[in-house]
């Protein structure tokens, strides 16, 4: 049968960098852009964790190759960048995933340590990575930026400034930068995930998150990695070429919940 429409939903042969990639949301969008034919370079902070994610995929029949890479460290966003170009030949796909939670009242003593680390880690680090990677992606014909930021970037929670603060940053930083790069056809977007099922937050007591969950999600429990790791993707899509500057919430419907 010929085909109706033009745009292409392959992400085949295109080469993603995801950060924080060993652990939750990182590991399983490595998985699934693996899965959907991408070359994956895998990063984050220890190269053990990050060679067994690699391990996973070419076990699997998929393409990637890892490197650890502390997204706080800008001369080794750089050099890593350059090895993942002349690895692969090129970067289409940039997910800024790595993350950190540190809570903390605003007159706590280590209130200034936590600051600085999450804005550094949630914030900064992600221009570092976005300019390490823009000669890179001025190269591609769809060069895509996802930024993963939080319910917290439109939302609050009591102790959370330092990680709100910052997730309410990613969200200004998305949308700036799409109209910045919008004409070169670069697209910035946002995820803004939900409670997830992950190691930021395994360490809730399951029954507390089942509560949670109940009376905060329209869904009624929390997500899974892979169900972000779907909306990342579609923004990484050569299809979503007019899709720019959007903030997407994969929360289960936590914003939009009432009561
Ligand atoms: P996770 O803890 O399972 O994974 C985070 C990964 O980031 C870890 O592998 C960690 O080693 C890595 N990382 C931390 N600091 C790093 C650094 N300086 N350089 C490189 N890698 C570093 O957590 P999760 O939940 O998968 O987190 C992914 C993103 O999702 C984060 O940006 C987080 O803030 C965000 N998020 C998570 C939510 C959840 O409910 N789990 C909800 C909303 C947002």
């Amino acid at each position: 049968m010929s085909r109706l429409s033009q745009l292409s939903r392959s992400i085949d042969g295109r080469v993603a960098l995801v950060t924080g990639a060993a652990s939750g949301m990182g590991r399983a969008t490595a998985h699934l852009f693996a899965d959907e034919g991408a070359n994956v370079a895998v990063t984050d902070l220890e190269q053990g964790a990050v060679d067994a994610v690699v391990a996973e995929i070419t076990e699997a029949g998929g393409s990637a190759a890892g490197w650890a890479l502390d997204v706080a460290d800008g001369a080794r966003a750089n050099a890593v960048i350059g090895e993942i170009v002349e690895r692969f030949g090129g970067l289409d796909i940039v997910v800024n995933n790595a993350g950190i939670s540190r809570f903390s009242p605003i007159d706590d003593d280590e209130y200034e340590d936590h600051w600085a680390l999450s804005l550094e880690v949630l914030l900064t680090a992600q221009t570092r990575i976005i300019r390490a990677a823009l000669p890179h992606l001025r190269a591609s014909d769809s060069a895509r930026i996802v930024n993963i930021a939080s319910t917290e970037g439109w939302g609050a929670t009591k102790f959370g400034s330092p990680y709100t603060a910052a997730k309410h940053g990613v969200i200004g930083l998305t949308k700036s930068l799409a109209v910045e790069l919008g004409r070169e056809g670069i697209t910035v977007n946002c995820i803004c995930p939900g409670p997830i099922h992950t190691g930021m937050t395994e360490a809730i007591d399951d029954g507390d998150k089942e509560v949670f969950a109940r009376r905060r999600t329209a869904i009624g429990r929390y997500g899974i990695p892979e169900e972000v790791a779907h909306g990342t993707l579609n923004f990484c899509l050569p299809a979503s070429q007019y899709m720019t500057g959007a903030v997407l919430p994969v929360d289960g419907g936590l914003l939009i919940k009432n009561a």
